[in-house]
Formats: structure tokens, C-alpha cells, sequence
């Protein structure tokens, strides 16, 4: 049965959350779930802005079938050609034989390469600034290259203000009927999986989602409809200045994250020795993951946080503990930069983790490494336990404490 709401004139969400999934993009765990969103303007012409999972593509075909009540689908407006939104497009095509895809020229190299049919009698490529009216709706679209593939556009529908934002402003977790973001307590209980969704998915890419704000900015904007998680229609400050922080590589707020892969407790004991001098210190919010146990999906939403990231690890076969050196590839992997920066480093016998650990955090833009770098040898003795006080305070100083 289908499932719809209408979130502005004419304008449907069509959308459906799948509760089953555990890992997206199979790699990010979402025990919550994922959403899936998408839209139809109901004009002169009919127009379906993106498409959605194949997990949830039959409450699709109702919501749709149900919102078009008999009518011909006129255009699809393809934002973004990931499969999460797309796995519909072929289905689509076959119904409506006339149906008008509108993208960027690169949408239609990526729509070859998924669905193996050729785009080009349906195709109506958009360059920036470019507009289709419906009829009483106009919209606009505004290009954002790698945020997060090349081929993606935002639409501004000039009629509402709505801005269809691709994934842009997204978050995971599966939503229920509380589709806008102020029907639900979003900044206690939907932050955090925002932040790691543009921290894992978007995050790479700054600069460009930087450029995107920029224009958007001169657009009158009384929506953003997001292809994942709430829509927002009012407080977008919330969300912008989240963004505008991410986007940047600002931290959000003055607290210390620090990481620790450990294999029979010594590192992970002096982790937890300069978490307790910080906090007595007066520093808010220390956090202590273990790496091998916490998703790096998360390790790497906190760093986006914070302004102060400690890394603690083992040697293992000569190298950087397993989790640690995934963390440390992963966090250069999303360009992160410009961090306040503590190292740990244990071995019994030959202390590696220490210059490895040090040779991968410099291959980041703007890490300033504290001293002194803590060595454990084995478990915390009255020499590690000197070091862990000097870093402490030099933390301390840094966070001006
Ligand atoms: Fe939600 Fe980049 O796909």
C-alpha cells in the first residue's frame, strides 16, 4: 500500500526506509537503518526528482503509482547516479517509453555504465543555471561536481524554494513518518549520524561542498530535501553551519578524541591514564574509542569533531596495530587536516608504531604533532607515566585550559 506525504505545492515525498540493511555502501554499519528519499512534482508536467534503492523499490512503484494516479511520467530529474538512488531508472524507461531524464552530460556516461541501455533519445543534459519549466514550477539546477561523484546537481525548484540537495544534508539511519527535521528532537537524537554520514560519505570532498554552499547561498531557500534522512523547512542554520564547519575541517567544539589499539591492555591502559588527566584537567567531552572494537566509519565522524586527536598503538608484526593504521589511512583517505595531534606508541621489544604512526600523520595537511610522543614498553611504567603528564599539559595549553 502506498505510503506518501506531501511536503510542499504539489511536491510528494515518495520515500521508504529499509530497516533491514546493516552495512551501507557495505561498509558503514547503520543500526538504524537508511532512508531513502525522493520526490514528484505534480504539474502541467509531471516530474520525479531521483529514484531509490532497490530495498526499497516496491513501496516506490506504489507511492508513485498511487501519487501519478493515471498519469504519464513526464521527466526524471537525476541528481545523482549511485545505485541507492537510481536502481529504478531502467524500469522507468521500459514504462514510460517518452520519459525525459534530465543530468549532467556525465550522468549519462554513468547511466551506460550501471544500466547497459543507451540514455541518449531520453537525455536532456543540464549545464549550471540551466531551468525546465513544469508550468507553474521552475526548476533550476545548480552543479555539484564530486560532492560526492562528478556527475552530481542540486535542483532548486523556483517556485517553492524548495532545493532537491542530492545527498548533501543527509544522515543515516532509517526515519519514520517524521520526514521533516522539526518533528523530531534532531539535535539529540539525529546529529551524531549526520555528522558520520558527511564525515564517511561527503567528507573527502570540502572544498567542493565549500563551493556548493557557496551558491546555494544566494538562493531564496524555504526547503532542502535531501535524498537521505529529514527534510528541513525551517532552523537551517542548524545544518548549514554544521556543514559550513565540516566543510572547512573546523572542529565543532574544544574536546580530545583519543584512539587506542591495544593488544594485552598496556596501550590501552595509557589511553585511558591520559583521558582521566585531562578530564581532571577541565577539558569537556574526552573520548576514548578502541580501535579494534568501534567502526572506523565512527572513529572517523569523531575526528571530524574534534580539534585534538590522539593516537595510541601497539606494534604488531612491525608495524602499526591493525585498526590503527586502517584509522590512519582512512582519516588521510577524507584529506582530514589540521589537527592538534598526540602519539602513543607501545613495544616490547622493537616500539615501530611509533615513527609509522608519525610518517602517516604527516602525509595530512596542518597536523601539528605534540611533544613529547609517549613510549610504552609494555605496560605504563614511571617513565611512560612522565611522558603521559607532559602531554597531557601540553594538550592542556593547547586547548587554552
Ligand atoms: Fe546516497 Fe551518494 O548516494
Amino acid at each position: 500500500m502506498y505510503n506518501v506525504r506531501e511536503i510542499n505545492k504539489d511536491t510528494w515525498w515518495l520515500g521508504a526506509s529499509d530497516r533491514r540493511i546493516q552495512l551501507f555502501e557495505n561498509t558503514h554499519p547503520v543500526p538504524n537503518g537508511m532512508s531513502y528519499n525522493n520526490f514528484i512534482i505534480m504539474d502541467e508536467k509531471t516530474c520525479l526528482l531521483d529514484g531509490v534503492d532497490e530495498s526499497v523499490s516496491r513501496q516506490f512503484e506504489e507511492n508513485l503509482a498511487h501519487v501519478l494516479n493515471g498519469r504519464t511520467l513526464d521527466y526524471l530529474v537525476i541528481d545523482h547516479m549511485e545505485p541507492d538512488h537510481c536502481a529504478v531508472i531502467p524500469d522507468l524507461v521500459q514504462r514510460w517509453p517518452n520519459l525525459k531524464l534530465v543530468g549532467t552530460p556525465k550522468t549519462f556516461d554513468l547511466i551506460r555504465q550501471f544500466h547497459g541501455f543507451d540514455p541518449e533519445p531520453h537525455a536532456i543534459k543540464v549545464k549550471e543555471g540551466d531551468t525546465l519549466s513544469l508550468g507553474r514550477h521552475t526548476l533550476q539546477f545548480v552543479l555539484a561536481p564530486m560532492v560526492h561523484w562528478p556527475e552530481v546537481m542540486v535542483t532548486f525548484d523556483q517556485l517553492t524554494g524548495t532545493l532537491f540537495s542530492a545527498d548533501a544534508f543527509g544522515g543515516f539511519g532509517a526515519i519514520g513518518g517524521a520526514i521533516f527535521a522539526d518533528e523530531v528532537d534532531w539535535e539529540r537524537d539525529w546529529a551524531d549520524e549526520a555528522r558520520r554520514y558527511y564525515a564517511n560519505i561527503v567528507g573527502k570532498y570540502g572544498p567542493q561542498v565549500a563551493s556548493l554552499l557557496k551558491k546555494v547561498s544566494k538562493l531564496d531557500i524555504k526547503e532542502i530535501a535531501p535524498l537521505h534522512a529529514h527534510i528541513w523547512r525551517r532552523d537551517f542554520d542548524q545544518i548549514l553551519s554544521l556543514y559550513a564547519k565540516w566543510a572547512a575541517y573546523e572542529p565543532e567544539d574544544n574536546s580530545v578524541v583519543i584512539y587506542y589499539g591495544s593488544i594485552y591492555g598496556g596501550t590501552a591502559n595509557a589511553a585511558d591514564i591520559l583521558s582521566v588527566k585531562l578530564a581532571e584537567a577541565g577539558v569537556h567531552n574526552v573520548r576514548v574509542y578502541d580501535v579494534s572494537k568501534t567502526s572506523v566509519s565512527e572513529l572517523v565522524s569523531q575526528a571530524f569533531r574534534s580539534p585534538t586527536l590522539v593516537f595510541a598503538s601497539a606494534t604488531y608484526n612491525m608495524g602499526i596495530f591493525d585498526g590503527m593504521r586502517e584509522l590512519l589511512e582512512d582519516l588521510a583517505a577524507h584529506a582530514m587536516k589540521n589537527r592538534t595531534v598526540g602519539v602513543i606508541y607501545n613495544g616490547s621489544w622493537a616500539p615501530q608504531a611509533g615513527h609509522l604512526m608519525l610518517d602517516a600523520i604527516q602525509k595530512m595537511k596542518g597536523m601539528e604533532i605534540l611533544d613529547p610522543h609517549v613510549h610504552v614498553t609494555s605496560v605504563v611504567d614511571g617513565s611512560a607515566l612522565e611522558e603521559l603528564d607532559a602531554l597531557a599539559a601540553a594538550i592542556v595549553k593547547k586547548l587554552g585550559k
